[in-house]
């Protein structure tokens, strides 16, 4: 499931092409129908949202996008450190020349708005499980720092946006159907912060990975339906005006019972001693 759920990230035209590959990991619940129970959004509604972009890897036709990503900072991004996975990229990651964020830009085939940056610098989390899925988080520092007011909060341990039963939102330009529909533009989906309780059940262990409530966040519909889902990982999940979540991994998307689960960004702001994200690195 691990391996699988990895090969979702591959681009439309390879997933297109490997659709025996793509229904294991999630069969889509008849709840599936839109990130899944989504809406479209322009980016300059979450000028934080970033793509991930190699086109060498992923082809040009959605612009290389592989991952989401938030910027944290004018020249740092967060990401899920499995987005550079050798898995996921076909090669190491020092070994992608063309490694891109695309900020500010909604519709990637149009080539149109925003700033393509060449990401100068991987730092990937080492203490990440590729098994557990723990610490599923990735530090890209840009070349040329980002334009306009594109940074988000990190919310910090504590913060009332945390609280389960809250409405966040999800951004991203990942599978809508669950079975490989990648859109062109970005979309987000209202999800509810969900009691730790819920993923605990869920994800127990296994080869899934394992929810560790400390470093990791629960969040979707309890009766399923709205969702991140595959090429959505490394994106953000917002709550309040600030970051809490990183879209990591789940069972499916949009699956009830199997709600999203997201790096929890307190757990990021910890391990990194961050009391607010940096501002000029
Ligand atoms: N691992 C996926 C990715 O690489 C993200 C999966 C999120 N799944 C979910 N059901 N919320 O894009």
């Amino acid at each position: 499931m691990r391996r699988l759920a990895r090969a979702w990230v591959l681009p439309l035209v390879l997933a297109a092409a490997v659709p025996a590959l793509s229904m294991g990991s999630s069969a889509p619940s008849a709840a599936d129908s839109v990130v899944i129970g989504g809406f479209p959004v322009e980016a300059s509604q979450s000028p934080w949202t970033v793509a991930l972009s190699s086109r060498d890897r992923f082809g040009g036709t959605r612009a290389g996008q592989f991952c989401g990503g938030v910027a944290v900072g004018r020249t740092t991004v967060l990401t899920a450190a499995h987005c550079l996975d050798e898995g996921v990229l076909g090669v190491p990651s020092e070994r992608v020349r063309d490694l891109k964020v695309i900020a500010g830009r909604t519709d990637l085939p149009s080539g149109h708005g925003g700033q393509e940056v060449a990401v100068r610098r991987t730092w990937v989390n080492p203490a990440y499980d590729g098994v557990s899925n723990a610490g599923d988080f990735a530090l890209l520092t840009l070349a040329e720092p980002l334009q306009g007011d594109s940074i988000i909060t990190m919310a910090a341990d504590g913060d009332p946006a945390y609280a389960a039963g809250g409405t966040a939102t999800v951004y991203g330009w990942g599978d809508t159907s669950g079975v490989g529909d990648y859109p062109d533009s970005l979309r987000a989906a209202r999800v509810r912060v969900l009691p730790d309780a819920l993923c605990e059940e869920a994800y127990a262990g296994g080869s899934d990975g394992t929810y560790d409530a400390t470093s990791m966040l629960c969040a979707g519909e309890a009766e399923g339906g709205r969702d991140a889902c595959q090429g959505d990982s490394g994106g953000p999940l917002v709550a309040q005006g600030r970051l809490i979540g990183i879209v990591s991994w789940g069972i499916g998307c949009g699956r009830a019972g199997n709600p999203g689960v997201y790096v929890r960004v307190s757990d990021i702001m910890r391990t990194l001693g961050w009391t607010r994200a940096p501002e000029g690195v």
